[in-house]
Parts: structure tokens; C-alpha cells; sequence
């Protein structure tokens, strides 16, 4: 009996855990589908709080931040916070040689100071609303799929038509569920957002790619910008007589911290995940194309390490590139990793066995899902040859930069080729050429761009057209050089217009149509025409294909998967939308042996000082503070300067910049990253090692404060303790 009861109680605990913490929710469902679980975790507000149509609530607090991140208002006067890295390009445009502010930081003391920023905008929700029936009118299984779509695709376009009249928004209508439903959402964008401050780097990316998507984390990871809008509070384009925007709603802060097990939510907009994909799909994604950019992707940061480590030009020079090759390479690594250690794709595999024997596999009398698994399975088999090859072309040759920048003269070569273009318009093209040459030789260099061509050669030669389909050029192109990888490489680095700026720079400043025979006969600009042949003959034909099978046969499965576990409670998977996560924070035990703490101190920051290695030089005058213990109002109640937190909240990509609320709905952090264990979370969660990573609020109002000195920005803040 007591046995039976501990069972019990186990598999009560287990399911309770698998409910609260992953999923991504729609926050026009929570009070259906979540407030319930929320308010038993902790959750001191209702759904309509968080999320409201006709009063203000948190999501007005919310804004999507230059498309690809989230930030969140915090005061009355359109204050946002969002991450350093997520700031990071329009800081880096901002900076000189004389204003580095990337690496020094920067401070607007006054609203004249705050700086713009041509092309960045931020969106707020307005609506979201279910429109699934309105997508849907009119159509019936006596039409053909191109038929279905003609009409689908014009009832989206009335729908949105109406959302927009009459004002001055942007409404989309996205598929959920792999196209079972449909939302509206209904966007307010504004265009004039400045910059108001950043941390220096050695705060603001501490930690850098070494300490990237890794916990223990001391990365001050935050930046501050601002919304203007005209005087009537609406969207305007940039404008000296532009104010500051005067939001719905903001976020009131709170100095109080977190202790284990708290309550926490994350409103944002992730960007994309795979929860209901086949074991196929999950499979050839952690097995096959991961290794593939691993490995390819590893060499490339190998070369460019080798010359940044001894060389500051370099290391400046290749700093956003090499982040921004690592940030990939290191979540797949994290992600095969997870999913081998949580047997995902076994677990699916086990999972399609319930689901057959559920669907019916009796021939005689088939089910409309029957035949799904065999379908996929037919579909993935050639898909993962020509997936595998597309990720080996454009993991390796296609990586070069010199070729990458042959493929970008296509344009000029056309309008050179076409008889009716006039020489002035070719002059106005190749003018343009010339500013955004500079823009990449500035940031390049070509002994680097040699080596990684000749490492990329041989490792395609000798390992991708093993396995993969493979251009003839690349063969044809060797045995002119006896199959030297190295010769050849040679040969293009000291011929090509694209590998010396002076060249391509030459050639640009007396540029005529008959130029263009120049450019036609560069190795790398052929090199480029053929490889871009190949793929657009070869490789994307049979990637479309399987694209369409795909978008034909997940709807379904999608369906399937929902009917076949009717009190599951499925949420949909990432799409760029707003969605409310939440969970409690946690510690977690990454391997056999060592438990890791749910905070990390400035302390850490200390530990890891290292004034030989970049990413691990202290900034001086926060060490000061640390000497000096001068935290002010933002120590921990333990007396410590708290840095960053772990929770279960289920995030992902997009997800940077998010608010991170306690209770109350109060700002306790800013999502930043998550922990390497769980990086599998985009294709399977697991409670025991997904978690999310804060920067603890306190320490960003510290650092604004003691560090910087901005106490202005500080008395703007609606702050509880
Ligand atoms: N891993 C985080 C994300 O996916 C942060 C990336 C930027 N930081 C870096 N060191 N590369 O966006
Ligand atoms: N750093 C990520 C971002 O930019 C968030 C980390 C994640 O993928 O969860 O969106």
C-alpha cells in the first residue's frame, strides 16, 4: 500500500513538473489555458494583467526590438531595456575611433544626447485575435490545393486589410499549429528609437564567446535605448522635434530579487522551435547537419582565433564575425549533446510506435493517419542526401569571403549585360559598389579568408563529396592545380579583384560597361556563378520538394498528435510571436556529481578577471566598486552584488531582451541566453536541464548607477523594494 502510494505521489509530482515548466503560450489564452497552473505557482495577477484588449496590461510594456529580439518598457517616457548583444550593431555604428563606445560604453546625460538610429524599430502588440474560421471561409475538399490557396491567401489579405483600415497599424495573420489556426496580430511600429546607454564591453559581453550559452554566466548583458513618436504620441520617422513616447503601461522594477523556487514568467517574442517534428526530422538535425556546421564551423573559428589571439587589428576586426559563427556552433554542439543525453530521438521513435498503433496500421481498413510515419519517412530519405549537401556548400566554400563578396557583383554585371541600361545608370551602381567596399575590406582580412578557403577546400574534397553531392566545378577547378588545395587558393588570392581592396577599388573608380569583362573573368566571381548554378539547379529543386511534402504532411501529424493525447495541454511552437513562458528558478546538476547554485555574484566576475585574456578583463571601475563594496541599494539582502539568475522558463532564439517578472508582474531580470545542457530545448524540453538565464535586474540598475552614473535614468524607473 505505502509503496502503491509513493508511486503515486511520484508519477503526481512528474506530470505536475512536465506541466509547469515548458510551453510557450499565447497570451490571449492564458486565462483558458494557464491562469489556473500560473496562480497555484505563485501568480499574484490574472490573465487579463498580463494580457488585455480593451485595458492596459503588461504586454503593452512589450516591444518586439529590431525584429529579432525583445525589450521592455520601463518608464513613462519610453524608456526600454533590451541586451547589450541586442543593441550591440547599432552601438557598433554608432562608435568611432575617437567614440568607441562599444568598447568604452556610452551615456547620454540629457535627452539631446540620446542617439539615433536609421533602420531600428520597435513593435507593440496591440490585438491578437483567433481567425481561423475567416481563413478557412469558402473553402471545401472538392478544391485543388493551388485553388485552396488562391482563396486562403485572399481571405488573409481582406482580414488584414480591415485590420489596418481606419488606423495606423500593421496586422499579419500566422499560422499555429502548422496551419489548424490562424491569429491576427495587429502591430503599432515605431521608427524613431535612439540610444541611450550601454555598459562597455568587458561588462556588457563579459565572458564573450567563451562563456556564451553557458552558465555559470556574469555577463552584464543590457542596453538602453529610447522610443520617440511625434507630439500626437503616434509613430513618426526621425525628428529633432520628435518627444518621447508616452507608452500604455511600463514596468514597475523590483530590488527584491529571487529566491529558489520563485514564481517567474518571460513575456517575449521567440523566435522558432520543433517540438512536434518526426524522430526523422530531430535525427537528421542532431546526427547528421549539426556535425556537418560543427566541424566546418570549428575550423573557421580555429583560423580566426589563431590570428585574433596575437593580433588586436585582427581580434577588432573579426570580433562580430567570429560571435556570430560561434553563437551557431556552440548551440548545436549544446543541442546533439542534449538530445543524445535525453535519448530524443529514441523517445520519439517510442512515441511513433504509440502513435501508430493508435492511428491504425490495418491496410484494409486505413486511417486518415496511417499512412503519416511511412510518408514522412519516404520524404526525409533523399531530403537528408540534399540537406546534408546544401549545409556542406554553404558551411564550407560558400563561406569564403572573398567569394561571398564576387556574388554580390551579380547585380552590376546584369545591368552591364542588358543593352538598354545607360552607362550613367551603371556609373550611379558601381558608385554604390565603392561605399560598401570599403565597408568590407574594413573588417577584413585576407590572409585569414586564404587559409579558411584552403581548410574549406580540402575538408570538402576529402569529406563533404563523400557523402553529399558535389558541384564539378570544384574538381575541374583542382585538376588545373594538380589537386593542390593550397595552389589553388593561391591562385585565386593573388588574382582575384575580391581578395585586395585596391584592385577592386581601381577597377571601381574608372568603372565602364566594358569593366564588367574584368569581373567576368575573376576565379572567384565564376566560381560564385557556378556554385549558385548548382544550387539553384541541383539542390533547391529537391529542398522545395520535400518543403512542400513537408508543409503538406505536418498539419496533419500536427492534428494527429492533438487528437491522440486529448487532455494534453500542446502549445505552439515559436513563431516570432509574443509568448508567455513561465516556471520557478532553479539550480540544476549539468553532470554526475556537480550541482550548479541558481545565482552567480560579482564575485564570479573577479574569480574569472584575467587581464591576459580579452573576454575576462575587468572593467577597472567596476573592481573599485567591488573593493570598495559599493553597492547602494542593490545588494542582495545577503550583502551580495548578485549577477545572474537560472529558471525553468522554456525560451528560446528571440527571446533575448525579455522581460523576466516575478509574481507581481514585477521586472526582476532580462533574459539573455540559456544554459548549454538544455540548448535542446528548441526540439525537446526537459525540465532537469532547460533553463533560461537572467541578468539580475539589480545588477543592471547597478551598473547604470555607481558605474556609469546615470542616476537620471535611475529617477525615470518606477522602482519597489
Ligand atoms: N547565446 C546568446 C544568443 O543566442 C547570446 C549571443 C551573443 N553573444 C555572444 N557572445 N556571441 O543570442
Ligand atoms: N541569446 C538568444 C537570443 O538572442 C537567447 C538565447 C536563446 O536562444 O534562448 O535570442
Amino acid at each position: 500500500m505505502l509503496r502503491k502510494l509513493i508511486l503515486l505521489n511520484l508519477i503526481f509530482i512528474n506530470t505536475l513538473q512536465l506541466f509547469a515548466d515548458e510551453g510557450m503560450w499565447l497570451p490571449l489564452l492564458l486565462e483558458q489555458k494557464n491562469q489556473a497552473e500560473m496562480q497555484s505557482l505563485g501568480l499574484r495577477l490574472s490573465a487579463e494583467d498580463i494580457y488585455s484588449v480593451n485595458n492596459s496590461s503588461l504586454k503593452d510594456a512589450i516591444v518586439h526590438f529590431g525584429g529579432g529580439c525583445t525589450g521592455e518598457v520601463v518608464s513613462d517616457q519610453g524608456l526600454i531595456l533590451t541586451n547589450h548583444h541586442c543593441g550591440y550593431g547599432q552601438i557598433q555604428a554608432r562608435s568611432t575611433i575617437e567614440n568607441d563606445y562599444l568598447t568604452n560604453g556610452f551615456w547620454a546625460s540629457s535627452l539631446q544626447e540620446e542617439l539615433p538610429n536609421p533602420g531600428l524599430t520597435v513593435s507593440f502588440l496591440i490585438e491578437m485575435k483567433d481567425v481561423t474560421a475567416a481563413v478557412f471561409q469558402g473553402i471545401n475538399n472538392n478544391m485543388s490545393l493551388s485553388e485552396k490557396n488562391r482563396k486562403k491567401n485572399a481571405n488573409i489579405a481582406a482580414i488584414k486589410k480591415e485590420a489596418t483600415s481606419g488606423n495606423h497599424y500593421e496586422a499579419t495573420v500566422r499560422p499555429y499549429y502548422y496551419g489548424n489556426e490562424y491569429y491576427l496580430l495587429v502591430y503599432e511600429t515605431f521608427t524613431d528609437i535612439r540610444l541611450v546607454g550601454a555598459p562597455p564591453s568587458n561588462i556588457g559581453k563579459f565572458g564573450g564567446d567563451t562563456d556564451n550559452w553557458m552558465w555559470p554566466r556574469h555577463t552584464g548583458d543590457f542596453s538602453v535605448f529610447r522610443i520617440y513618436a511625434g507630439s500626437d504620441n503616434k509613430p513618426a520617422p526621425y525628428s529633432k522635434e520628435n518627444v518621447p513616447f508616452k507608452p500604455r503601461k511600463h514596468l514597475t522594477i523590483s530590488l527584491r530579487g529571487v529566491q529558489p523556487d520563485d514564481f517567474t514568467f518571460v513575456y517575449g517574442f521567440p523566435g522558432r522551435t520543433e517540438e512536434y517534428l518526426p524522430s526523422l526530422g530531430v535525427d537528421l538535425a542532431v546526427n547528421t547537419i549539426n556535425p556537418i556546421r560543427i566541424a566546418l564551423r570549428g575550423i573557421r573559428l580555429g583560423i580566426i582565433s589563431k590570428y585574433s589571439e596575437t593580433n588586436d587589428t585582427i581580434r577588432l576586426q573579426y570580433a562580430a564575425k567570429h560571435a556570430g559563427i560561434a553563437n551557431g556552433w556552440k548551440k548545436w554542439i549544446g543541442e546533439s549533446n542534449g538530445i543524445k543525453q535525453l535519448r530524443g530521438v529514441e523517445k520519439k521513435k517510442e512515441y511513433e510506435t504509440r502513435f501508430a498503433a493508435w492511428a491504425g496500421t490495418d491496410e484494409a481498413d486505413p486511417t486518415p493517419y496511417s499512412e503519416l510515419l511511412a510518408s514522412f519517412e519516404s520524404a526525409y530519405k533523399p531530403y537528408a542526401y540534399w540537406k546534408s549537401t546544401e549545409t556542406w556548400l554553404s558551411e564550407s566554400v560558400m563561406s569564403v569571403e572573398a567569394l561571398k563578396l564576387a556574388r554580390a557583383f551579380t547585380p552590376l554585371a546584369e545591368i552591364c549585360a542588358n543593352r538598354d541600361s545607360s552607362e550613367a545608370a551603371i556609373k550611379t551602381l558601381s558608385e554604390n559598389y565603392i561605399k560598401s567596399i570599403d565597408g568590407f575590406f574594413k573588417n577584413y582580412n585576407s590572409r585569414i579568408d586564404r587559409e579558411i578557403f584552403v581548410a574549406m577546400l580540402r575538408m570538402y574534397m576529402e569529406a563533404g563529396s563523400q557523402k553529399t553531392n558535389y558541384p564539378e566545378i570544384l574538381n575541374t577547378q583542382l585538376k588545373k592545380f594538380n589537386g593542390s588545395y593550397q595552389a589553388m587558393a593561391d591562385h585565386f588570392f593573388e588574382t582575384s579583384l575580391f581578395a585586395d581592396k585596391n584592385r577592386i577599388s581601381s577597377m571601381l573608380q574608372s568603372f565602364t560597361r566594358k569593366s564588367i569583362k574584368k569581373i567576368e573573368k575573376d576565379p572567384f566571381y565564376i566560381l560564385g556563378i557556378e556554385l549558385e548554378k548548382y544550387q539553384r539547379e541541383k539542390v533547391a529543386p529537391a529542398i522545395r520538394a520535400f518543403n512542400r511534402t513537408f508543409d503538406s504532411l505536418m498539419p496533419i501529424y500536427m492534428k494527429a498528435q492533438m487528437e491522440m493525447e486529448p487532455s494534453k495541454r500542446f502549445y505552439p511552437d515559436a513563431n516570432s510571436t509574443l509568448r508567455v513562458s513561465y516556471g520557478k528558478v532553479a539550480g540544476y546538476t549539468p553532470f554526475d556529481g556537480v550541482n550548479y547554485n541558481y545565482y552567480t555574484t560579482l564575485d564570479g566576475i573577479i574569480e574569472k578577471e584575467n587581464p591576459e585574456v580579452y573576454d575576462y578583463v575587468v572593467e577597472p571601475r567596476l573592481k573599485e566598486l567591488y573593493l570598495a563594496k559599493d553597492f547602494g541599494p542593490y545588494a542582495d539582502a545577503s550583502g551580495e552584488m548578485r549577477t545572474c539568475f537560472i529558471a525553468t522558463n522554456h525560451t528560446s532564439g528571440g527571446n533575448s531582451g525579455s522581460p523576466v517578472m516575478n509574481s507581481n508582474g514585477e521586472l526582476i531580470g532580462i533574459n539573455f541566453d540559456r544554459c548549454w545542457e538544455g540548448t535542446m530545448s528548441d526540439l525537446m524540453y526537459s525540465p532537469d536541464r532547460c533553463r533560461n538565464i537572467s541578468l539580475d535586474i539589480r545588477y543592471c540598475l547597478f551598473i547604470i548607477d555607481k558605474l556609469a552614473g546615470a542616476r537620471h535614468l535611475i529617477d525615470e524607473m518606477t522602482i519597489v523594494h
